[in-house]
């Protein structure tokens, strides 16, 4: 390290949700094909790392963390081990997590925290991984890393790591319903291929000419038909009180809901910020943990 080197580095990451997700039948090495919208919002991770002697992990929440492992399993240890694996020999790090983005909720919380931590460690040691190297890194890390550190707004195919980001003219509103309970996302995936038995499912091409343009314009009212999720009926049927919550969402007034990417998180779409806020009222007051976004057109960045 450089004597000007900064002690200390923070970097936040936005979570996602998926606008419309479209799953195709797992291919031979257990992975399934998507077409996917994901988006951006404004929740964010943020992840500080410093040099220390010996690796640790520490993650602060106003909710409850303690699934979350402190060990070299956590995907910001793992970030840690690929940079040094590949990048370059780095010291160990100390590094925080300030996390309000739900755990195991469908919104790729995980994900940020591994892409802000790359990110991080890469700037706090000197590294500058070139963007190929970076990438290789990402998808090695988790099938929506590489979504993350470009956030905004982008079509995913492959397993969710082959992008194509465009930029909205103007945000979404949304409702992040989420919930105390988690869903594993390879279970999600494993119930999906139960419910869909030997029926070969393949995707769709692209999104339709309508999704696109609402999507683009941030036009709530014509996105509203498109939303789609392919694994909504797998989550739903390992935690059935979901059903619930996506009814309570629309009796809040939301244009649509759904289960945002493998849940539990549910969304609710809103036609302007105030209308996300009153919904997110609607869903407090009778118990449920909800909260109003925006979109963001930003992904993983360093804080001052
Ligand atoms: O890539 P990531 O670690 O986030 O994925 C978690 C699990 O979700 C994978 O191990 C796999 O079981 C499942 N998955 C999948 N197809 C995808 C993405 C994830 O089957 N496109």
């Amino acid at each position: 390290m450089s004597p000007d080197t900064p002690e200390t580095i923070s970097v936040r990451a936005p979570g996602k949700v998926n606008l419309a997700l479209y799953v195709g039948s797992p291919d031979i090495t257990g992975f399934h094909p998507l077409l996917t919208a994901f988006q951006a919002v404004d929740l964010w991770d943020a992840v500080t790392v410093s040099s220390a002697e010996a690796m640790s992990i520490d993650i602060s929440a106003a909710f409850d963390v303690s699934t979350i492992p402190l060990d070299s399993s956590n995907l910001v240890w793992r970030a840690h081990d690929l940079l040094r694996e590949h990048i370059g020999e780095i010291p160990s790090a100390a590094i925080t997590i300030d996390k309000t983005i739900p755990v195991s909720g469908g919104m790729a919380g995980g994900s940020a925290d591994a892409a802000a931590a790359v990110i991080a460690l890469a700037q706090l040691f000197g590294l500058s991984p070139d963007s190929a190297h970076l990438r290789d890194l990402a998808r090695a890390l988790g099938s929506d890393v590489p979504f993350t550190l470009v956030g905004g707004s982008a079509v995913g195919r492959g397993r969710g790591d082959v992008l194509e980001p465009f930029r909205n003219n103007s945000p979404l509103s949304l409702v992040i319903v989420s919930s105390d309970a988690t869903l594993s996302t390879p279970e999600v995936y494993r119930r999906l291929d139960d419910l869909r038995g030997e029926d070969k499912v393949s995707l769709p091409d692209s999104f339709s000419p309508e999704f696109m343009a609402a999507w683009r314009d941030g036009d709530a009212h014509a996105l509203a038909p498109h939303l789609h999720n392919d694994l909504q009926a797998a989550a739903l049927s390992m935690m059935p009180a979901l059903h619930s919550v996506l009814e309570d969402t629309m009796t809040a007034g939301a244009l649509a809901s759904m289960v945002s990417g493998s849940g539990p998180t549910v969304i609710g779409l809103a036609s302007d910020p105030e209308h996300a806020s009153d919904i997110a009222q609607r869903l407090v007051e009778q118990g449920y943990r909800a909260m109003a976004v925006e979109t963001t057109p930003l992904g993983t960045h360093p804080l001052p």
